[in-house]
């Protein structure tokens, strides 16, 4: 068997021999589904809205050019929270497969998927909030037991632009009261839950017991890994990329989320989000900046 690839109805889908499979919803270029020897690793809420009329609630919702809600007097200032990559409608620009690219295992095949946004495909109102003209690309290739997801930022007019991106990654697991996360210890980090005050993470790894959302700076390791069971489940390695969100809205947050469903689903999320978020990335006139995560499933 080949890998194979369908582009159907706004959304794309693509497997592998191996039976690792990957869905990607047009709409904000949003992974639905990334499935490995049969399991699903993504979250998904049962009350998301897949058909363009919201930001998709779980798998990997792209937010640019702002995380979090934009700063007052920021040329951002007029977006809304996350920006708007993420209720935008890309473009597919197509796919490759390969047998030697660089997630291919001992042999195995990889797809590679494009999707495209430019200035161009936005709406006018997030054009207005955000006048600037860029380019971006979106590619995301899957591997066995691996999914790398990489956004490219293009700067294609005559204006210097300041941006964040980030890839709000929901990955699902089987009991929050027996996950950590690892690969943050004695990192400072950004308390959110707490009036945004610094703190340095005291443990190697973190326990879920609440709402957690936090947002990790510069960080020296490359890799975060989701433990459950006491045993490494998923890795997300940062690619050019230095921070790193958690967020688990845990119980009043969720009942507050109208799309998240089921309302005991925080019992079954983690969000380990990668991006470039401390501050802003400048962006010359015809400058490109490439960030992502490889993200990698040991079940
Ligand atoms: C996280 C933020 O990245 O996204 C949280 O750190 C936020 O503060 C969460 O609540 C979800 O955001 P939204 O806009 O998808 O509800």
């Amino acid at each position: 068997p080949q890998p194979s690839v369908h582009a159907e109805q706004g959304r794309v889908i693509a497997s592998l021999p191996t039976g690792d499979s990957v869905e990607i919803l047009l709409y904000g270029a949003t992974v639905t589904s990334w499935k490995s020897n049969g399991r699903q690793n993504l979250w998904l809420s049962s009350a998301a809205k897949l058909d363009g009329s919201k930001a998709v609630r779980g798998g990997i919702p792209v937010v640019f050019p702002v995380f979090g809600p934009p700063p007052k007097g920021h040329a951002t200032s007029a977006l809304p929270q996350h920006g708007f990559a993420r209720t935008s409608h890309w473009e597919y620009l197509g796919s490759s497969s390969s047998e030697s690219g660089a997630l291919a295992k001992g042999g195995d095949d990889s797809i590679k998927l494009d999707f495209g946004l430019s200035a161009a495909q936005i709406s006018d109102e997030a054009r207005k909030a955000w006048g600037y003209d860029f380019a971006l690309v979106y590619t995301v290739t899957l591997g066995k037991d691996r999914l790398q997801t990489m956004l490219n930022v293009q700067n294609k007019g005559d204006k210097t632009f300041d941006f964040q991106m980030l890839l709000h990654t929901y990955f699902q697991v089987k009991d929050i009261s027996k996950t950590t996360v690892n690969g943050l210890g004695s990192q400072p980090y950004v308390d959110k839950v707490l009036n945004a005050t610094t703190h340095t993470q005291t443990t190697p790894s973190l326990s879920i017991t609440g709402e957690v959302d936090r947002v990790y700076a510069q960080i020296r390791q490359d890799t975060t890994s989701i433990v459950e069971d006491g045993k490494p489940s998923i890795d997300v390695v940062r690619d050019n990329l230095d921070d790193t969100v958690v967020w688990n809205p845990w119980i009043e947050k969720a009942n507050g989320l109208g799309d998240f469903e089921p309302k005991d689903g925080y019992k079954n999320m983690i969000c380990i989000e990668v991006g470039a978020v401390d501050g802003w990335q400048k962006l010359e006139p015809g400058e490109t900046f490439e960030g992502g995560q490889i993200v990698k499933s040991n079940l």
